[in-house]
């Protein structure tokens, strides 16, 4: 039962340290003081779900054996997962013209091989595999695959449904809905669609966190990390560049987020070839 007291439940600084530290060993987001009330009112939901006291009780039961399921659901309520459709658009653009120099190849056997890592509730590789079916009317015979991961599982099981309503359509223009997107039935007023099958196959939604092992056998040719590890800290920025540095093609494209960069880009092996865009440097 919900209770009033549930709903005022403050969130004490002994509790935030314990958070703070948890969600950086599990995820590596930083949690910062001046973000407390925002960390409060995200977590009373978990409060009143497992009808818990207070936030020490909270504690008690994330930091405990049995709290791993718990964890994911700190996770979950702590991630932003804001995204839209062809954000940063110039990433889109850059995309399309690699997959213009990789054309002739595709076509006759070559693959190519994109990471959304990070892919919140699935607008990033959607917009990626709607740009290339764009330039591609041949797209299902070609072998382009999509890899789109995020360490919240929620927002995977969203994305794997592939339907979205009106108001996660924006950057889609009428014409892209009329050929990528199928209309549903209206839910509580608001109109529904579906992406077609030809865009979904294209894409594989997996949970992963970056932080974690991969199990990635293959090279990209792109890899989308954007607006993601502005939640993490220097050094935890710095431990994955070369992890993903590993898994690109020498002449393959790590994009990031419009106010993330690599500091010193030539220590971890790539430079820097446009707003947000690095390349592993010539060996
Ligand atoms: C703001 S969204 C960005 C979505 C998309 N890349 C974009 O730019 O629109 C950030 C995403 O990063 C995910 N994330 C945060 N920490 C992560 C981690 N350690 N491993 C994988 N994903 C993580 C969050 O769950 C969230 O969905």
């Amino acid at each position: 039962m919900i209770t009033a007291a549930q709903n005022e439940v403050t969130l004490d600084p002994e509790s935030f340290r314990s958070i703070a530290d948890l969600a950086y060993r599990e995820s590596g987001l930083t949690l910062v003081e001046e973000k407390t009330s925002m960390i409060q009112s995200r977590l009373r939901h978990r409060l009143r779900v497992l009808e818990l006291e207070d936030f020490t009780a909270y504690c008690a039961v994330l930091n405990s054996d049995a709290g791993q399921s718990e964890r994911r659901h700190l996770v979950s309520a702590l991630t932003t997962n804001v995204s839209h459709f062809f954000r940063e658009a110039h990433h889109f653009e850059q995309l399309a013209k690699l997959f213009s120099s990789h054309a002739a190849k595709l076509r006759s056997g070559g693959r190519m091989r994109i990471w959304s890592a990070g892919c919140s509730n699935g607008q990033e590789p959607l917009s990626a595999a709607i740009t290339l079916a764009e330039l591609a009317p041949d797209i299902a015979n070609l072998d382009l695959k999509i890899l789109a991961t995020d360490i919240d599982q929620n927002v995977i099981r969203f994305a794997r449904t592939a339907r979205y309503s009106q108001r996660f359509m924006r950057g889609v223009t009428t014409e892209m809905r009329s050929q990528y997107f199928g209309a549903l039935a209206e839910m509580n007023g608001e109109k529904q669609y579906e992406v077609t099958a030809i865009i979904r196959q294209m894409i594989q939604f997996n949970a992963l966190n970056l932080l974690g092992q991969w199990p990635i056998r293959t090279k990209f040719d792109v890899i989308f990390c954007r607006n993601v590890v502005i939640y993490f800290d220097a050094k935890t920025q710095e431990r994955l560049w070369p992890r993903f540095l590993e898994v690109l093609h020498p002449d393959g494209l790590l994009f990031l987020g419009h106010s993330e960069r690599i500091a010193e880009p030539e220590k971890f092996g790539f430079e820097c070839i446009g707003p947000t865009t690095y390349r592993p440097l010539p060996k």
